[in-house]
């Protein structure tokens, strides 16, 4: 059986964020520049085979039991129906997640759910056509609504919405999202935006607070609390008079890192022990050196030995990590 994953602190690390690629298909204003970023060059990215070799070490051996796709923009991966499956096919099959901005979802959510996918989150910011284009600096609102139609149509549940209010921006569409998602049968859920864009541009006061955000719900429904999923980043409430949930990640404002429980994996191979970790551990050298699987399973418990208490977005010395979020896998 698999000796769990435990760090110094005594939290146990069941779920794997696994980046795809660093590319995406749009250019959010808080997450990368017009220009986009220098991708990763192809070489340098894993292949299907040793993500499979890697995410079988990390269900075999180390306890994962969840495995959350990520990116930049993970539909845009070549042939991930075909990469699901062999990760369903796996001895120990993880639960398996995709986070994408839905984009391609229409056409592919029928095969992904067939290879064994599980749940999806789609990222919405706003219900208008022109403030989308804005936004994401690419006109294609309708895309993501096809994709949600189409993962609910799938059987993928649940289909939660992730959404990040701007102040100034789309923070006076809080109560229109959450009334589409109860129409809709989605999950939505409010994300406070994080020091992680690529140009530097994060600012306190442009982010919207979870208890801002929850005094923007509460303008057209009222809450009751329920208790939160285990070590879940969102905090949940049930609508009232509906069967729906709305829910808020307060990364910055009641950060919930001691109950942390994630490791990621970077598109390029290298192990983070946190979102904000300022280390990393190069998986793919020791694949590509010919490394054995007890030496890859030494080198992931020693990546979350060395993991720290958490992030410190409110103290003095905050220190950005080395990439953007889009690099990393969100
Ligand atoms: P589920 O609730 O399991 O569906 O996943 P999730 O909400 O953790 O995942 P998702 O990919 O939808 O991420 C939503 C947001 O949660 C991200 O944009 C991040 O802002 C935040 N988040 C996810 N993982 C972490 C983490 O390890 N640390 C922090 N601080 N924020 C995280
Ligand atoms: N802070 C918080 N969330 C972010 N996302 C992208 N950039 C940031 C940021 N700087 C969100 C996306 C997506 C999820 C993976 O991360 O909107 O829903
Ligand atoms: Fe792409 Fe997600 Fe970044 Fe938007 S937030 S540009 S969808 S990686």
């Amino acid at each position: 059986a698999p000796k769990p994953l435990v760090d110094r602190f005594g939290r146990v690390h069941t779920d794997l964020r696994l980046s795809l690629t660093d590319r995406c298909n749009l250019r959010c204003t808080y997450c990368m520049p017009a220009e986009g970023l220098a991708w990763l060059p192809k070489d340098e990215l894993l292949g299907d085979d040793e993500i499979v070799r890697l995410v079988g070490i990390a269900t075999g051996r180390l306890g994962i039991t969840e495995v959350r796709l990520t990116g930049g923009e993970p539909l845009v991966r070549r042939g991930l129906p075909g990469l699901v499956a062999r990760l369903s096919g796996l001895p120990k099959t993880p639960e398996l997640s995709i986070t994408t901005n839905g984009i391609g979802l229409a056409r592919t959510a029928g095969a992904l759910r067939e290879a064994g996918l599980g749940r999806v989150n789609v990222s919405l910011d706003t219900l208008r056509p022109e403030r989308f284009a804005a936004i994401t600096r690419r006109d294609r609102l309708t895309d993501v609504l096809e994709g949600l139609r189409a993962a609910r149509a799938a059987g993928l549940d649940p289909v939660k919405v992730n959404a990040v209010p701007v102040r100034g921006v789309n923070d006076d569409e809080i109560a229109d999202l959450t009334a589409f998602a109860v129409e809709n049968g989605y999950r939505m859920r409010f994300i406070e935006s994080m020091p992680l864009d690529a140009q530097g541009a994060w600012e306190r006061e442009k982010m919207v607070t979870a208890a801002e955000i929850l005094d923007r719900i509460g303008e057209r429904f009222t809450l009751t609390p329920v208790p939160r999923e285990d070590n879940a980043p969102a905090e949940e409430w049930r609508i009232d008079g509906t069967d729906a949930y709305v829910g808020v990640i307060a990364s910055v404002t009641r950060p919930f890192c001691g109950n942390c429980d994630r490791v990621r994996l970077t598109a390029d191979g290298q192990l983070r022990n946190c979102l904000f970790a300022t280390k990393e551990s190069d998986l793919r050298a020791l694949l590509r050196a010919g490394a054995d699987d007890d030496a890859l399973e030494v080198a992931w418990r020693s990546c979350i030995a060395v993991k720290g208490p958490g992030h410190a977005i409110n103290s003095e010395d905050f220190r950005r990590p080395d990439r953007p979020m889009s690099a990393i896998g969100g």
